[in-house]
């Protein structure tokens, strides 16, 4: 597999990929990208480290997603996540950044019983592990709380489409396929910005449909399995890099073969050690 640079846009002083600031990108840099019709890169990310690296390579927005569930706690599902399990990797996150905007997702049961629930666990992750911004699923289910978490000073980010936490009623498929469908996640979009999301997510919708909601709204799309014509483009970091064991959603590109090359290290490494070869004398105290 070939890795190819990509290159920044033109006017790379102010892009948020490729920009020169080193201050945080704030949700002002996002609106302004929409305005001028640049698009944009997010990665998932929870740790330390492998979030210094995406800040030193210019990934603009980062999301320490649920997903955590899946890719770091060995959950088979988003829904166990739990509120402290966010805020400590969200803060591990933050603490490795410096230049990108780091959203905090909220788990599942951490905002669902209604906006004052919503809030203080927005709010927690705000003040203890100093996200930027906070996103939660589903689009008029969800409204009450957007609307009093951003009326309160945080920005929100609606996800939409396919929703995982949502996982046992609603399974993985495609969603919003056919006229009415299609017309309902339109609304749900509509109504997201309309409470004051800054941006939506669109996880797992026809390409079609995801450019109309695009075309529609004033504020981003972020899609993940929603075609070419969204704002963004979010991965879950471990799929991008093939580091996740097993089969990874259609609409990941694989960019790297970590799994591989981080397995070659380790059977290395044992290797080195069963046959005496390590340490040698550079490695050695006297
Ligand atoms: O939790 C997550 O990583 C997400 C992205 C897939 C958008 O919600």
């Amino acid at each position: 597999m070939t890795l190819q640079a990509a290159q920044p846009p033109s006017d790379s002083s102010r892009t948020l990929y490729g920009g020169k600031g080193t201050r945080r990108i704030t949700v002002h840099d996002i609106a302004a990208a929409k305005e001028r019709g640049e698009k944009w890169p997010m990665l998932t990310a929870y740790d330390a480290m492998t979030a210094s690296v995406f800040d030193e390579a210019g990934i603009p927005v980062m999301l320490v997603g649920d997903s955590m569930g899946n890719t770091h706690l060995g959950y088979e599902t988003t829904v166990p996540v739990t509120m402290d399990e966010i805020t400590l990797l969200s803060a591990a996150v933050v603490r490795g950044t410096q230049r990108a905007l780091i959203i905090g997702d909220l788990p599942f049961g951490s905002y669902q019983e209604g906006p004052v629930q919503a809030l203080r666990n927005a709010t927690r992750l705000v003040k203890e592990a100093g996200v930027g911004a906070v996103k939660l699923e589903g689009g008029r289910r969800s409204l009450v709380q957007t609307e009093l978490i951003v009326q309160s000073g945080i920005p929100v980010v609606s996800h939409l489409g396919l929703t995982p936490q949502s996982v046992n009623t609603m399974g993985y498929r495609v969603q919003g396929r056919g006229d009415e469908a299609a017309h309902r996640l339109l609304h749900d979009a509509k109504a997201a910005q309309e409470a004051g999301a800054f941006a939506v997510v669109l996880e797992m919708v026809p390409a079609e449909v995801a450019a109309e909601i695009t075309r529609s709204l004033q504020i981003p799309t972020v899609g993940i399995g929603a075609g070419p014509d969204t704002d963004a483009q979010v991965l879950v970091w471990t799929d991008m890099a093939g580091l996740t064991a097993g089969k990874v959603p259609r609409f990941t590109k694989q960019y790297a073969d970590l799994r591989r090359t981080l397995g070659d290290a380790a059977k290395a490494f044992a290797d080195d050690v069963v046959g005496g070869a390590f340490p040698q004398e550079e490695h050695t105290f006297h």
